[in-house]
């Protein structure tokens, strides 16, 4: 016993494996292992040693099964400390980039404008996208034979609703829920039908403006306009208002402004093509047919309105030169904008 004691230890802490350690187990303690054919020996044992024999035995088997345990998990701490060695982690690597959305330019000029008008003290209201032909039209005092009516121009639902074609209904609907002062910026998506090119889509964002209180008058327009465009696109530009038409104010304008890339030097300018100026928004002082479907007195209430297109603000702004850029969502064109 003492040999096969002595043996089995130097194999088993000799082992380099627990695949080995698990061969030594079955050579001594498997079903035909040493110790194993030891214990079944016991009947051949005279009677008077075989208590003292048995004792002897089991004595070996529990300190072969001791060595062969302590191996094993001497075994598997050194496989632990080699995988940690193995599997350590470097806190120098650079870390793995990540590409966080970003807003689209829609949204980033929107919220620019928004934010120039909430700082004059306008809150922001928004309308639906499918109206009535009354607000769209209608309550906007446009001639009940205008060409913009049209189903050619138009995108109609029924017979009275349609996809909006400007934000200026919402202008109806405010003058319908609030009283004077009135004070409100509504941008959101409007409709037309027309085919997409370089500078048309059939859906394209606007940004409708309504002030409405005693006193306002043409200077306040041109004052606000002026001061927008100089937040827009740098205090450098000068504005200019043209006499237009628009059925829902009197009188009428467009609003243009200097060039901010050349101010009128460069003829090939790519911005205003060597004019200096830029065509920017319509607006003009609200028409009183308008201010009475708020039931308004128009002898006490003036009040001035705007609108501008978001796409060709944020085009003119950042040299984009194709407007279905923005509906395409091509990666590389939206994710250079946040
Ligand atoms: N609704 C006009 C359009 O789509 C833009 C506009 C012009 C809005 C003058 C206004 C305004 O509020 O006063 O072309």
């Amino acid at each position: 016993m003492e040999k096969i004691f002595n043996e089995a230890k130097a194999l088993i802490e000799g082992a380099g494996s627990p695949e080995a350690v698990e061969e030594l187990r079955i050579k001594y303690l498997g079903k035909k292992g040493e110790v194993t054919a030891l214990l079944k020996s016991m009947g051949t044992i005279a009677p008077e040693e075989r208590k003292a024999f048995g004792m002897q035995v089991n004595k070996l088997k529990q300190d072969v099964e001791a060595l062969i345990e302590t191996k094993k998990s001497s075994l598997a701490g050194e496989g632990r400390q080699a995988r940690l060695a193995a599997e350590k982690i470097d806190v120098t690597e650079p870390g793995r980039a990540h590409s966080p959305g970003t807003r689209h330019m829609i949204t980033i000029t929107i919220d620019e404008i928004c934010a120039i008008f909430q700082n004059l003290g306008y809150s922001i209201t928004e309308g639906p996208e499918v109206e009535t032909v009354f607000n769209n039209f209608d309550a906007l005092n446009s001639a009940p034979n205008h060409p913009s009516r049209d189903m050619t121009d138009t995108f109609y639902i029924t017979e009275n609703t349609l996809l909006r074609c400007h934000t200026s209904p919402v202008q109806v609907r405010i003058l319908l829920e609030q009283e004077p002062p009135i004070k409100v910026l509504s941008p959101g998506r409007c409709f037309r039908v027309d085919t997409p090119d370089a500078t048309h889509s059939p859906m394209f964002h606007q940004v409708e403006g309504l002030l409405v209180d005693e006193d306002v008058t043409m200077a306040d327009l041109k004052g606000t306009l002026d001061l927008f465009a100089k937040r827009m696109f740098g205090d450098k530009v000068k504005t200019k208002f043209r006499p237009h038409f628009f059925p829902f104010t009197e009188p009428s304008a467009e609003m243009d402004v200097s060039c901010f890339l050349c101010d009128g030097s460069d003829k090939s300018c790519r911005v205003c093509h060597g004019s200096g100026w830029i065509e920017l928004l319509g607006c003009g002082m609200v028409h009183p047919n308008v201010l009475k479907i708020g039931g308004l007195d128009t002898d006490r209430y003036t009040g001035l309105a705007f609108g501008m297109g978001v796409e060709r603000t944020a085009m003119l702004k950042h040299g984009i030169d194709d407007i279905r850029l923005f509906y395409e969502n091509d990666v590389r064109f939206i994710g250079q904008f946040y």
